[in-house]
């Protein structure tokens, strides 16, 4: 359940019909398994208006303050898409060291300037637990798009939302991680996200590049299965998800480093011919190399699809602490 309400000014009745409103998102911890029913429940609705109208006016006249301290292609432009077909408009600020930030500026500095100007802030940046310093400084909602090696809470949803609309159940599957699950912040949100299920996970990645024990730990103690290993070929049978990552060059010290482990795993046609017929492989991009583009006609290759349900989530998600779903 959310944490914080921020709008003390919404009368109780009301916060109960709507229980994101003026909410951060900032951890997947903040949900539970009804909240996500709840989520795609209400993504659905926005790909079935997306199909039948393109766009509507349900977040007329607000404004979204979308701030990427680090590069993005996808989670930028879905959240101003998601944001233009409910209606509302975009302030855009990707380059930061066109804003005052270069001159200096704080992080909760920048961000009660933007809540002057926005009802809600995205907000990307390269250190972990930014986007909770973030949260703090403002009155208005703020959505975490990535806090260096933390989280990437709005990627874990739309990727559970990409399971359930792909394969419909999401209990009893077995979910294999496979490549950076040190540095990659997208299976730290899922592998949380998925224990609210009753998912077996396996990690599969080099050995300087192993999930953190502290996330193995915490669903350890929620009585979740999981398993490393240190090849694919064993697990790929039995996989339903087979979610690949990239090796996430930025946060290495050494190239040298970087270099010894970029490699390490490439997913590929052959490869594939030892996986279900009846599984799905994702990948939140980009890509480097490490699914094979001889993949991406096969029907179980999700990630094209994954990508297009991130609109939909973002909606869901603009609009659920906008008060409108
Ligand atoms: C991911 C990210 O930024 O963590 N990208 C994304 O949002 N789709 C994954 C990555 O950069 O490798």
């Amino acid at each position: 359940m959310p944490t914080s309400a921020k709008n003390p000014h919404l009368p109780f009745g009301d916060q109960r019909m709507a229980p994101w409103y003026g909410k951060d998102i900032i951890s997947v911890k903040q949900f539970s398994r009804s909240d996500l029913e709840y989520v795609f429940a209400v993504a659905h609705e926005m790909r079935v208006m997306v199909e039948r109208v393109g766009t509507f006016d349900l977040l007329k006249g607000k404004i979204l303050a979308n701030l990427f301290y680090e590069p993005s292609t996808r989670t930028s432009s879905s959240f101003a898409a998601a944001m233009e077909r409910l209606g509302g408009s975009v302030i855009s600020i990707n380059e930061v060291r066109y804003s005052s930030v270069a001159k200096g500026e704080s992080l909760p500095d920048t961000i009660r300037t933007l809540e002057c100007y926005a009802d809600v802030i995205v907000i990307r940046h390269p250190e972990l637990g930014s986007a909770a310093i973030a949260a703090q400084a403002a009155h208005k909602p703020v959505i975490n798009a990535g806090d260096g090696v933390g989280e990437h809470p709005t990627q874990a949803l739309l990727d559970a939302f990409t399971i359930h609309e792909e394969l419909v159940q999401m209990d009893d599957l077995t979910v294999t991680m496979l490549g950076d699950l040190k540095y990659g912040r997208t299976v730290h949100s899922l592998s949380r996200l998925l224990s609210l299920y009753n998912a077996k996970l396996n990690y599969v990645s080099p050995e300087i590049l192993r999930m953190p024990p502290e996330i193995i730990a915490e669903l350890e103690a929620k009585g979740i299965r999981q398993a490393e290993h240190n090849a694919l070929d064993k697990v790929l049978p039995e996989t339903d998800v087979l979610y690949v990552t990239r090796v996430q060059r930025e946060r290495f010290e050494s190239e040298e480093v970087y270099n010894s482990v970029k490699g390490a795993f490439v997913v590929d046609k052959n490869i594939m011919a030892g996986a279900k017929k009846k599984m799905i492989v994702m990948h939140p991009l980009p890509r480097v190399a490490e699914i094979n583009v001889d993949f991406d006609d096969d029907p179980r290759a999700a990630y094209f699809r994954q990508m297009e349900f991130g609109l939909y989530v973002r909606m869901a998600l603009l609009a659920m602490v906008l008060g409108k779903a």
